[in-house]
């Protein structure tokens, strides 16, 4: 399977903080916004990851992950010339995709809890159609919502509904099989001129192919979207990663314990960011599991 992270729009929201970078990349406490859903790809053992953007924001991505061999991973990078809905990441990213399926992710996502990993890896290899996630909030009004039938199988999906059906919003990561290309690409722009990930969500459910795996009630799934929750967000990872002495997202971690790099080769990461905390962290972890640096 390949991932996109799809780390574009305009980040109207976040105004002025987003005038002048990209939402995906500012800090959410000790890292970069764009670590959380990278690592969730990783996670997923993921390693061909396409990182879509917009043309002015590309290059900073490009400088912050290079080819991504410093994590043993894959990185290419295309630009998405204007904000024309989720779906048209498949369309920009079809040559990439190839024959394979695909992992999509919104760079502005942040998924936290237990078992997390192992989940990914049963829903990846046992993909047929699509796979959402659906987690429970308050206000699912702000959201695409899933209503399934208590299987997991999906019954209807809405894109931000007046009155939502369930309390069920789809989270932003989605896995599909590589037919999800032609179904990009046979879209039709919304009412809002996008390509919308519920229509491509909606085929798939008109098929009975669509499932809906529930994040449980102690699991995080944040969001990023306005000022309140961006620092939210941030304070969230702060109190976990002072109360355990473990650092979330962290991809120089991740990327050892999924043997992607050596003890040796993250310690050597780690030394290159040795005047923070996180450069400490990272030695330390790459130290315990033998490095001789
Ligand atoms: O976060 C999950 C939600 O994401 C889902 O529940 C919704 O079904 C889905 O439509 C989406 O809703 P949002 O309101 O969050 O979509 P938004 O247009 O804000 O885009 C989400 C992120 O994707 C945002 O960081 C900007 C980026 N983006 C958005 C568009 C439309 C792009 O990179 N390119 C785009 O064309």
């Amino acid at each position: 399977m390949k991932g996109i992270v799809l780390a574009g729009g305009s980040g109207t929201r976040l105004h002025p903080i987003t005038q002048a970078i990209s939402k995906q990349l500012l800090p959410v406490y000790d890292k970069p916004m764009i670590y959380y859903p990278l690592s969730v790809l990783m996670l997923a053992g993921i390693r061909e990851v396409l990182i879509i953007s917009t043309p002015t924001d590309l290059p900073n991505f490009r400088r912050l992950l290079g080819d991504g061999n410093q994590f043993g991973l894959e990185l290419s990078y295309a630009e998405q010339a204007a904000p024309n809905g989720l779906a048209e990441a498949f369309v920009i990213g079809a040559d990439f995709i190839g024959d394979d399926d695909v992992a999509l992710i919104l760079g502005d996502n942040i998924f936290y809890g237990q078992g997390f990993s192992k989940t990914l890896e049963q829903e990846v290899s046992t993909m047929d159609g699509c796979v959402l996630f659906g987690y429970a909030v308050k206000d699912a009004r702000r959201y695409g919502v899933g209503e399934t039938d208590g299987t997991g199988r999906l019954l209807s999906i809405e894109e931000k509904p007046e009155h939502p059906r369930s309390n069920r919003a789809i989270t932003g990561l989605y896995l599909y099989d590589n037919h999800v290309v032609d179904i990009a690409r046979n879209l039709k722009p919304s009412k809002r001129g996008e390509l919308e990930i519920t229509d491509v969500n909606m085929t798939y459910l008109h098929q009975h192919r669509a499932r809906l795996v529930e994040l449980s009630r102690g699991f995080a799934w944040l969001d990023t979207g306005t000022h309140d929750s961006l620092l939210e967000a941030a304070q969230f990872v702060q109190v976990l990663e002072h109360r355990t002495g473990v650092r979330i997202a962290c991809l120089e971690e991740i990327a050892l314990r999924m043997g992607f790099i050596s003890p040796d080769e993250c310690f050597r990461l780690g030394a290159k960011l040795a005047k923070s905390g996180y450069g400490d962290y990272v030695m330390d972890v790459a130290r315990l599991a033998g490095a001789t640096g």
